[in-house]
């Protein structure tokens, strides 16, 4: 994947495009995010402005976001569900600011932002401060606006991201919030010393299983050229599969211009089976136990319609996958596997994207940092 250094890709570092350089730099920026707030063993957070007491009577939080940040933020929202048992929702930034919901000194208001500049979030983390919110910032930009609207920020440690796609700064904000989430759910209570230790054990293992996962990209190359072949892709997940889908999606259109929507797996059959015909590229992710039979069935359906399929499976399911062609992440708690299959994601747009000659790092129309609204 390298190419001769020269001039002008001495600060790939011998990549061919920033954005593959991006995507390798994952294992590093994610390991540092992690251990820039490990001490001990221990979460610590210097200077956090709540009392266990405060954070216990939280009973509501929102993730806010734009784009990537947004499909990064949705994971806080569904851990906090299911590891906090606080009532949680995602809402897109453009949304949330124009329909409040009722705010309080017990809403957790988590902003996700890798510039720290981008308008809406701003806008909308105004009225939410106006409302008396406690507001969490996972930005990656030191002292940037979104800082200063926020009582508390959590920086993340990608580094700069020049590639107009977000690839390493979404890892890393997912690092960030799996460990928020531990952090949260030990000052509450909700899990115990040994749990969380077990978590944080799995966690420092992350980046050697994102590194397996970029020591074999040979069939990203064959996915790729199938994909170029059509006009539209579709991703399809479910639970928390289904977050890296809308990624997924978002990768794969905003780099390759190829039309491209994730579903929930289960409402494919409710009107968008219509557009499959032969050779679509039908993307599932499938690392959950309790979905996966369900997910093999939605992808037969499609496949019975002429799609083209391609799965990205947790380990645990080789041999078990139906998929034209099949993709395996390591094996990681359940909660944790977006962090992997993400590169995955990253590795089919970039792949397609390249094989259909785009500007991998600059895409048509779009900006790094949208500071207007
Ligand atoms: C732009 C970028 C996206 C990014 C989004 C949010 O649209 O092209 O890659 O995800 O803004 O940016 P932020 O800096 O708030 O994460």
């Amino acid at each position: 994947e390298k190419s001769n250094l020269n001039e002008d890709s001495a600060s790939k570092e011998g990549f061919e495009t920033f954005t593959l350089k991006e995507i390798y730099e994952q294992p590093k920026v994610c390991m540092d995010t992690l251990n820039s707030k490990l001490e001990n063993g221990d979460i610590v957070y210097e200077d956090f402005p709540f009392t266990k007491e405060e954070l216990s009577k939280i009973n509501k939080i929102y993730t806010i976001g734009c784009g990537t940040a947004f499909y990064a933020g949705i994971n806080f929202s569904y851990l906090a569900k299911k590891m906090l048992g606080i009532e949680s929702f995602e809402i897109l930034s453009s949304e949330f600011r124009y329909d409040l919901p009722n705010l309080d000194e017990n809403s957790l208001i988590v902003a996700v932002s890798q510039s720290g500049e981008t308008a809406d979030t701003l806008a909308a983390l105004k009225e939410a401060r106006k409302m008396g919110a406690k507001i969490v910032a996972i930005t990656n930009v030191l002292a940037s606006a979104i800082t200063r609207l926020s009582d508390y920020s959590i920086y993340t440690l990608a580094g700069p991201e020049i590639g107009v796609c977000s690839t390493k700064a979404y890892t890393s904000q997912l690092m960030a919030i799996y460990e928020f989430i531990l952090y949260l759910a030990k000052a509450t209570g909700k899990i115990d010393e040994s749990k969380f230790k077990e978590y944080i054990e799995e966690l420092k293992s992350i980046p050697e299983k994102q590194k397996k996962i970029l020591d074999d990209v040979g069939i990203y190359e064959e996915i790729a050229n199938v994909i170029k072949e059509k006009s539209s892709a579709f991703y399809i997940g479910r639970l928390i599969d289904y977050k890296t889908a809308m990624e997924g999606a978002l990768k794969l259109k905003e780099i390759s211009y190829i039309h491209t929507e994730a579903f929930p797996a289960g409402e494919l059959k409710h009107g968008s089976i219509a557009l499959i015909e032969e050779k679509t590229p039908v993307i599932a992710v499938l690392t959950q136990e309790e979905v996966f039979e369900k997910t093999l069935s939605n992808l037969e359906e499609v496949k019975a319609r002429g799609a083209v399929t391609i799965g990205i499976y947790s380990e645990i399911f080789r041999g078990k996958d139906k998929t034209d062609f099949s993709i395996f992440v390591p094996e990681t708690y359940k909660v944790f596997y977006p962090i992997l299959t993400a590169i995955s994601v990253q590795l089919i747009a970039y792949n397609t994207a390249k094989a259909l000659n785009r500007d991998v790092d600059k895409p048509r129309n779009l900006a790094k940092s949208v500071t207007v609204e």
